[in-house]
Order: C-alpha cells, then sequence, then structure tokens
C-alpha cells in the first residue's frame, strides 16, 4: 500500500537516521521542507522531498495536504495512563486551599488512587485505561510510556501491569511499560517503610521481571516518599533483571535523586521542576534525559522546570505529559508544547523538538520514531489548515489536527 501525500505546505522535523537526540543549541533548529510531498509504504516512511521534485510515481492514494503541516507524531515519554477512577474531589480541595502534600498526608493523593484500583476490577481498569489512550491518540501522541504505580501490592501492580500489557496488544502505536511499585508507601506500612521497599524489591520486581511486564523501573524520589537510599537499592536490584532507570525526581524538593539515576545510567530524569545548579552540572555528559511536564506544574501551581537554563547550559530535554489522576488530569501533548514555549520560554523549534525526537529517546524509539525520516514509521501528525507551525503553541487550547496516522493507518 502505497499513499502519497502532496502539496504539504511545511514537512516538520526532517532528520538523518543518526540523530536520535538533540541537546542545547541543536534544539534550536527544526529542519523543515515547505511545499513537500510524502511517500508512505506501509507503515514506513519512504521518501519525501520538495514538490518541485517530485517524480512520478505509482501510488494507491494520493492525498492534496494543501495548507496543511505534517509533523511526527508526539512521543509521550512519562504517562499514568492506566488508573481506576478520578480524583475530582481533591481538587476542589485544592482549590479550597489544601495543598497536595496536605492531601496526601490526610491518606488522599497516590494512595486514594490505590485504594480506588485495588478495588476495580482488571476489566475495567482496561476500558477506562484504553478510553483515555484512544483519546490521546487523536491528539496526536503515536508513541507512549505508562507506568504502574497505583496498585502497591503484588496483586494491585501486576494487574496495572497486565493492563498495559493488554494496550500494547490490542493498539498499534508503541507503548512503553514502567514499574512504579514504589510510588508511595502504603497506609499498612507506614511504620515500616523498609518492610515496604523489601516487599517491591524482593517479592513483585522478580515477578514483573520473569512474566517479562515492564522494560523500566521506576521511583518517586521525594521526602515523605523514597530516599535516594532507597532509589540505589531499587536501581540496582532492577539492574539485576535488566529494567533501566526512568525516574521521578526534583518535583518538589531536590534531595540528590538525579545524581543518584545518572550513576545507575537511567534513561531520563523526570519532573525536576527543583533544579540546582548543581544537578544542571551533574546532567551534563550524560546519556540521561531530563523530561519536563510542565501540565504538573500547571494543574498544582508549582514551578515549571528550568528550561532555558538548562538548554542554555547545552542539556537536551524532552517534553512528556505526566497524564495521571492527581497531578495532571490532561495527556494533551498539544497543550504540553504550549505551555513549553509560554511558561517555560521554550521556542516553538524547541519545544517540537523536545515533544518529538527527544521524548523517542526518552522511550528507547528515537531509531524508529520521532522524526520524518527514511525507513522510520509513518506515525505522524496532519494537522488542518494553518498558517505556520508557530501557531500550534501560539493558539493553546485549539484543536489543530486533522488526522493522525499510526503505521501508515489513520486512527483518528
Ligand atoms: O508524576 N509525583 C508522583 N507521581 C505523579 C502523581 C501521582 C498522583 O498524584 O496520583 C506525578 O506527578
Ligand atoms: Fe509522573
Amino acid at each position: 500500500m502505497k499513499q502519497l501525500f502532496i502539496n504539504i505546505k511545511e514537512l516538520l522535523q526532517i532528520r538523518e537516521n543518526n540523530i536520535t537526540k538533540l541537546s542545547g543549541a541543536e534544539m534550536k533548529e527544526l529542519p523543515t521542507i515547505k511545499n513537500a510531498w510524502l511517500l508512505i509504504e506501509n507503515d514506513t516512511i519512504a521518501n519525501y522531498g520538495e514538490m518541485s521534485s517530485l517524480p512520478k510515481l505509482e501510488v494507491d492514494t494520493t492525498i492534496d495536504a494543501k495548507g496543511k503541516i505534517i509533523l511526527p507524531g508526539w512521543c509521550d515519554s512519562h504517562t499514568h495512563i492506566v488508573y481506576a477512577g478520578n480524583r475530582e474531589q481533591e481538587f476542589a480541595d485544592r482549590i479550597n486551599g489544601l495543598s497536595y502534600e496536605e492531601i496526601a498526608n490526610r491518606g488522599g493523593g497516590i494512595l486514594n488512587s490505590a485504594k480506588t484500583l485495588q478495588e476495580t476490577s482488571e476489566e475495567e481498569v482496561y476500558r477506562q485505561s484504553a478510553k483515555r489512550l484512544e483519546e490521546v491518540i487523536k491528539l496526536g501522541t503515536a508513541a507512549v510510556e505508562i507506568k504502574s504505580g497505583y496498585g502497591l501490592t503484588e496483586e494491585g501492580e501486576l494487574k496495572m501491569l497486565r493492563v498495559i500489557k493488554k494496550l500494547q496488544e490490542n493498539y498499534d502505536l508503541p507503548i512503553k511499560a514502567t514499574f512504579l511499585g514504589a510510588h508511595a508507601i502504603p497506609r499498612e506500612y507506614k511504620e515500616s517503610p523498609d518492610a515496604y521497599m523489601d516487599l517491591v524489591i524482593e517479592k513483585i520486581l522478580p515477578k514483573v521481571a520473569k512474566e517479562n511486564l515492564a522494560e523500566y523501573i521506576d521511583i518517586f524520589c521525594e521526602k515523605g516518599y523514597f530516599s535516594v537510599d532507597d532509589t540505589h537499592k531499587l536501581l540496582s536490584a532492577a539492574k539485576k533483571f535488566s529494567l533501566k532507570p526512568k525516574i521521578h525526581v526534583n518535583q518538589f524538593h531536590a534531595i540528590g535523586g538525579i545524581q543518584a539515576g545518572i550513576e545507575h545510567e537511567a534513561l531520563s530524569v523526570d519532573h525536576l521542576e527543583v533544579m540546582r545548579p548543581e544537578d544542571i552540572e551533574s546532567l551534563k555528559g550524560t546519556d540521561t534525559m531530563p523530561v519536563a511536564l510542565p501540565s504538573c506544574s500547571l494543574f498544582l501551581s508549582i514551578p515549571y522546570t528550568p528550561a532555558r537554563k538548562m538548554l542554555d547550559a547545552g542539556l537536551p530535554l524532552a517534553l512528556a505529559s505526566d497524564f495521571n489522576p492527581g497531578s495532571t488530569p490532561s495527556g494533551n501533548m498539544n497543550l504540553v508544547v504550549s505551555l513549553a514555549c509560554i511558561k517555560m520560554k521554550m521556542t516553538p523549534e524547541e519545544a517540537i523538538n523536545a515533544a518529538t525526537i527527544n521524548g523517542a529517546y526518552a522511550m528507547d524509539l528515537s531509531k524508529t520514531h520521532g522524526s520524518i525520516t527514511r525507513g522510520k514509521k509513518a506515525n505522524f501528525i496532519l494537522t488542518k489548515e494553518i498558517p505556520s507551525y508557530t501557531f500550534l503553541p501560539y493558539a493553546f487550547g485549539t484543536n489543530a489536527i486533522e488526522s493522525v496516522f499510526i503505521n501508515g493507518k489513520i486512527v483518528g
């Protein structure tokens, strides 16, 4: 099956296939072809160029994309899409003056979602999660990472990971699974948090690995949750099962989580709302991708990741949604890209790079996804008629997407 797109107003993010991530000043460049054509063969990007160079091609369909832009689908490298129920009451409580921390200390927060998850059947968790996944695909997400972390028991964690597995089987986009058993300390372990760490490391982790339910390991390294010591312990144990770290660090306090992640060759360190100069310094020259989650900052009214400082120091940066019921009940990557520009002073080029190729890197997918490159998967967004790509972050809240293609097939 050959599909040819012609008269594309602008084809974005054209890269050679040796580019796996972009750092610092490189992120300012967004290579494009104006008035372009794009040939898709089955599930693969076969070729592209300027309309003036369009060769004579035998194709099955030709799509006229006049006035429209094509760009790689969003690569959302940090989500908690699998959960049960919602926490809109906590949202109202925060409006009325309680903080996220106070709500968590009263037994709300992650523990609230864990209780609901435990009480909900696997089929129902799947149904609710699949609905969210379909929603974000329509919004342009064409590769996604999903974490466990609302089970907090062996049964609950495995239930979540099995739901992720079922999503992997039933949907065509790449879905990467992360085991986040160390997301919060369950109430029963309040007085003996080490016993919970033992349960995660000695009982649940080996099962997750044996059933091949996750590729990555995560931990919420934060005051009141898990310490840097816990992080070292868990990441060392996970290494024996070849689970790579992608960890929650520096959301509310900088306690050394970044350095722990780097020591264990984390693929990514995520959140980074609170960054000390030494945290930026530590990331220099490493293969670890820093990931910012601006929708979380918006929803919780907490600081935004200091993207400008990080990019100006030469670091790479990826953007992700953090879609979850507590801190970010939205998986809209278009909004994430807008917020990165509006609140983090990233340029549209930097934000698009961060949400595509760098997001792909943060899921080990940048050899196959994240750019318009011959041989990569045909996962891309076709916009409506828009004046320029800057219109995407500028017109925040507007849905500028006409359709989304995954493996060459139109999905939304
Ligand atoms: O990434 N910070 C830790 N975990 C999630 C929020 C969890 C929740 O409130 O349910 C996050 O923001
Ligand atoms: Fe998160």
